[in-house]
């Protein structure tokens, strides 16, 4: 057995969205810190992530996190043996803040460069903390950026094979929020509010449920629960919801999204005749949404692995998937370059490899 000294060490670096995290990663995948910026307190006024404010924040704060996440691992910079960070996919400011940091780290102490993709770190967090192979399965992110469904044959190797046609998951609850007054990050809010409220008592729609595709739709689902919360555009229309009927609309939101989440991922269980769903991303972390997933599943007779709460939302830690490329001799060259934008499905992403 090895002994833990003699394990090499990375340090994570993500910073697609608006989380600037870092993290330290051991080789037999212990996470030795996970330190998380968050930025909800500069977005909450924009009800949604603005880009530059993102970008601008990453700058200020990324060494700083950097910094916390070494010490918090009692680890220096000449025992790191890579350095990994998110390029693809997120937004261009956001990921170029973390790869120029990273790119930095490589380059001033002469360690390998690993790029990661943030959906395949997404899916590959449902493993994290168990010893199970997680893979062949269907890959499932849902969160503020994604609603997408991943053929995922191994840690590296996902597949897009169905998403959103508009709003991401997670964009519906954060706007949903909104429009019943209840504060940024519209998830959890509208979770918390949901808890007293009667699902029933509004009907909503349910996006697609049937169109026997891997698409989803959350716009118009949303403009329902304007409809029912304030009334059809016109001089009765309210200007804001009342707030004896919140809980109840939030019930009624949320249980519509998560119906159309569970069957959907059912679906491409079935289509791809695999016994196992992952599912990662921020929305994941809903109670009741787990909950039904662990009910469908287990009723189906399939293997469901969700990640673990703290590993849900953005973080570093995930980029643990980067000891699989370094395995496989996929670290990056010192030219490397983000990808902000997700690969169709059928398409197959690009990943530059450092010439040796
Ligand atoms: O994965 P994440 O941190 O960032 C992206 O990559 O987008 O996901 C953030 C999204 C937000 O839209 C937030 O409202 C949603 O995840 N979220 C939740 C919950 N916690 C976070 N949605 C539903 N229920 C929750 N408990
Ligand atoms: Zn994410």
């Amino acid at each position: 057995m090895s002994n833990e000294k003699d394990l090499r060490v990375l340090l994570a670096i993500e910073s697609s969205c608006d989380e600037t995290a870092a993290a330290v990663v051991r080789e037999d995948g212990e996470v030795l810190s996970s330190i998380i910026a968050s930025q909800y307190e500069l977005h909450q006024d924009w009800g949604g992530v603005v880009p530059e404010i993102a970008s601008r924040a990453h700058l200020r704060r990324i060494i700083p996190v950097i910094r916390e996440a070494l010490t918090a691992a009692n680890t220096t910079t000449d025992q790191l043996g890579a350095v990994a960070v998110t390029t693809e996919p997120g937004l261009v400011g956001s990921l170029l803040v973390g790869l120029t940091a990273a790119k930095t780290i490589a380059m001033g102490l002469r360690i390998p460069l690993v790029t990661v993709n943030h959906i395949e770190a997404h899916i590959y967090a449902c493993g994290m903390g168990s010893t199970a192979d997680i893979y062949p399965s269907v890959g499932f992110v849902v969160s503020g950026g994604h609603t997408n469904l991943y053929d995922c044959r191994s840690a590296t190797e996902c597949r897009l094979i169905g998403g959103t046609t508009d709003d991401a998951a997670g964009e519906a609850f954060d706007k949903v929020a909104r429009i019943l007054g209840l504060p940024y990050p519209g998830g959890p809010s509208i979770q918390k509010a949901a808890e007293s409220g009667d699902s029933n008592r509004f009907q909503m729609p349910r996006p697609l449920l049937h169109s026997g595709k891997l698409d989803f739709s959350f716009s118009g689902l949303k403009t329902a629960v304007l409809y029912a919360a304030r009334g059809v555009p016109g001089p009765k229309q309210l200007p804001e919801t009342p707030p004896e009927i919140v809980p109840d609309l939030a019930a009624a939101f949320q249980q519509a999204a998560i119906d159309v989440l569970v069957h959907k991922c059912l679906l491409a269980a079935k289509q791809l005749n695999y016994s196992r769903i992952c599912v990662g991303g921020g929305v994941a972390a809903n109670t009741e949404f787990r909950k039904s997933m662990e009910t469908a599943t287990k009723k189906r007779g399939l293997t469901l692995n969700v990640a673990p709460p703290e590993l849900c939302t953005d973080n570093a830690a995930m980029a643990a998937v980067a000891w699989e490329l370094l395995a496989a001799g996929r670290t990056a060259s010192l030219d490397a370059d983000v990808l902000p934008g997700l690969v169709r499905p059928g398409r197959k992403r690009q990943r530059k490899t450092a010439s040796k």
